[in-house]
């Protein structure tokens, strides 16, 4: 039987791939210390979890709503205000499971087949895939350093609608400052392009002032918002995320939820609500953990020979370089210290040379994989 190609020259994700193949090293035994997965180690709040179950014991178990439930876009557009001044109308939020199917949605209804879509690289392993499910094409572009212009500009043809911007950068934890966001909203303008705006990650910013192309009544009319509870609340198994639209252009957004997943569950609204009222509590204390661990590992590594670190600012991943061969580097960690990561070119060519390490286990296994970095390189220098 044939299957489409939709789905058969679909990249596999590098990322989920790589937890797969710890979570199968673990069934068979070996202790690996994991620090590829996106998965911060935060047990949700007991709160969280408290307003879900009685939520389910109150009969939260059907249908709701497919653009989500009033309270919690409410809670969203009030959160999206205070973290860029960004003023939504809750009507203009969708509710979606997950940041990952807000981004899907925001593709669904700009992307037709054959539009291409610029992709600044290195990015998250998932938006070449999702653009390529909604038909259209990515431009992948090389932007380590810097969201550059100029190349931005060289890449639009008449077939470009779209430029995905995220920040801080999954990756590198990088955090775009105000005139990269500024000019890109100014390339939108010109060629009268969407920015896909992912900032999944913005709630865990450590120092700096977090920017974003809805910051701006020009770049709001163009920007589409992806959010999520995942990475902010350690709620990735939950899926709960939110796309924010320009005003008036929700219904679009919306059919496709309608014929996809419908909604998001009920008690899982009510438990991202109760997250929420519970921001300034728990964000502050997720935020200091991993400016630690970055500081940690980037010091470790960076005092490696041949390894190059430096602590972002934001999310809890580094990003070290590692010489040339980052695929053949993360390989060995797994295969001789059983500490996985992902290879940096797994995020695209302009990562090739780096490996990310999501800094989501104890701090006692941080430790214990730098250990065993470290020794590793002490052998093999020892052994040149
Ligand atoms: C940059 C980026 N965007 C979006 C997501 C989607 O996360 P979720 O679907 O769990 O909200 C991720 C998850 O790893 C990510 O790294």
């Amino acid at each position: 039987m044939r299957l489409a190609p939709r789905v058969t020259n679909l990249k596999a994700s590098a990322t989920v791939e790589m937890t797969e193949r710890v979570r199968a090293a673990r069934a068979a035994g070996r202790k690996i210390i994991g620090l590829s997965s996106g998965d911060p180690n935060i047990a949700t709040d007991p709160r969280i979890v408290d307003a879900a179950t009685k939520a389910l014991r109150d009969g939260d178990t059907h249908y709701v709503s497919s653009n989500g439930n009033p309270a919690l876009r409410d809670a969203v557009a009030a959160r999206e205000l205070l973290r860029t001044g960004a003023s939504y109308a809750p009507t203009d939020i969708l509710i979606t499971p997950g940041g990952k199917f807000a981004l899907l949605a925001a593709l669904m209804a700009v992307v037709s087949a054959g539009d291409e879509v610029l992709v600044p690289e290195p990015g998250w392993v998932s938006y070449g895939p999702c653009i390529q499910l909604c038909g259209g094409v990515p431009v992948p572009l090389a932007m380590l350093d810097r969201i550059d212009i100029d190349q931005l500009a060289a890449a639009i043809t008449p077939r470009t609608v779209a430029i995905i911007l995220n920040s801080p950068v999954n990756p590198t934890g990088r955090v775009l400052p105000q005139d990269e966001i500024a000019a890109v909203v100014a390339l939108a303008e010109r060629h009268n392009l969407w920015i896909v705006f992912d900032q999944v990650y913005s709630d865990l910013l450590h120092e700096g002032r977090f920017c974003a192309p809805q910051a701006t009544p020009e770049g709001s009319a163009r920007t589409l918002v992806v959010d999520s509870f995942s990475k902010t609340f350690g709620m990735t198994g939950w899926r709960l995320g939110s796309l924010a639209v320009p005003g008036g252009l929700i219904k679009s957004f919306q059919r496709f939820m309608q014929h996809s997943v419908y909604c998001v569950p009920g008690f899982v609204q009510q438990a991202g609500e109760v997250a929420l009222s519970l921001y300034d509590e728990l964000v502050p204390q997720y935020r200091e953990m991993f400016r630690a661990r970055q500081t940690l590992a980037a010091a470790r590594l960076d005092a490696i020979p041949g390894v190059t670190c430096v602590a972002p600012t934001a999310g809890f991943y580094v990003f070290p370089a590692v010489g040339p061969a980052d695929a053949a580097v993360s390989a060995r960690w797994l295969d001789a210290l059983d500490v996985a990561s992902v290879p940096g070119s797994a995020f695209g060519a302009a990562g090739a040379g780096h490996v990310r390490l999501s800094l989501s286990t104890s701090d006692a296994d941080l430790v214990e994989a730098m250990d065993r970095i470290q020794r590793l390189a002490q052998q093999e220098g020892a052994s040149r």
